[in-house]
């Protein structure tokens, strides 16, 4: 499984760069509008950081304004992923700019038909947004396992991003599943390694080491 992070916030990054973790970032406006660097620094920087993609979103709502916006972004570094939300208008442009070679990263994804929609277009990655659905009592993980099945059985190439990650044990049921990559929040991404058996391990040993004859 890769490890993504979910943040536009650079020493959240750097610092799970550290770890040896990172494996790609995924923004949004939400994400971006918390930092106080000006985009078109942040962007740059943050490529900069991240070994692999960087998705960065698209806010035009027609395939015309969709394509010049996405190849503007795709050409801040070679490591850029457009976003661009499921719609009609975002399929057309996702044609166009997957035959150009541009990743595209289909997001606000909440059926199965629309990751096969985006896969058919040609999207590097599809976006599903597990924790929204969580929210409104439906099955997030119903929806990546369903997804899985489906590019299984034809064989498409498109990652499954499991995204609007809540918690630990959703990383747990997506690598059950075999998702190909998880986008998490840095807060989720400290609790990965914590377990409260591990401290008072530690704590015991030291404790004990203490007491060896030396
Ligand atoms: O990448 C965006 C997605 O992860 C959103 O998460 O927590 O706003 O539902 P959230």
């Amino acid at each position: 499984m890769k490890f993504f992070l979910d943040t536009a916030n650079l020493a959240e990054i750097r610092e799970v760069a550290g770890w040896g973790m990172l494996d790609g970032v995924t923004t949004n406006p939400s994400l971006a509008a918390k930092e106080s660097q000006p985009f078109d620094e942040l962007i740059p920087a943050i490529c900069a950081v991240v070994p692999g993609p960087v998705s960065v979103e698209c806010v035009s709502e027609t395939a015309d304004r969709i394509v010049p916006e996405a190849r503007a972004l795709a050409k801040i570094a070679p490591n850029i992923a457009v976003k661009i939300p499921i719609t009609l208008e975002g399929l057309k442009a996702t044609k166009i700019l997957a035959g150009e070679g541009i990743m595209v990263n289909t997001t606000l994804i909440f059926s199965p038909t629309q990751a096969l929609f985006a896969a058919k277009a040609g999207a590097r990655f599809v976006s599903p947004f597990i924790g929204r659905l969580d929210d409104v009592s439906q099955e997030g993980m119903g929806l990546i396992q369903e997804i899985a099945t489906i590019f299984e059985n034809y064989r498409l190439a498109t990652e499954i991003i499991v995204a609007s990650i809540r918690h630990p044990r959703h990383v747990v049921d997506a690598a059950l599943i075999g998702a190909d990559i998880c986008t998490i929040p840095f807060s989720v991404m400290a609790k990965l390694v914590q377990h409260p058996l591990t401290d008072i391990g530690i704590e015991r040993f030291l404790k004990d080491w203490g007491k060896v004859k030396k």
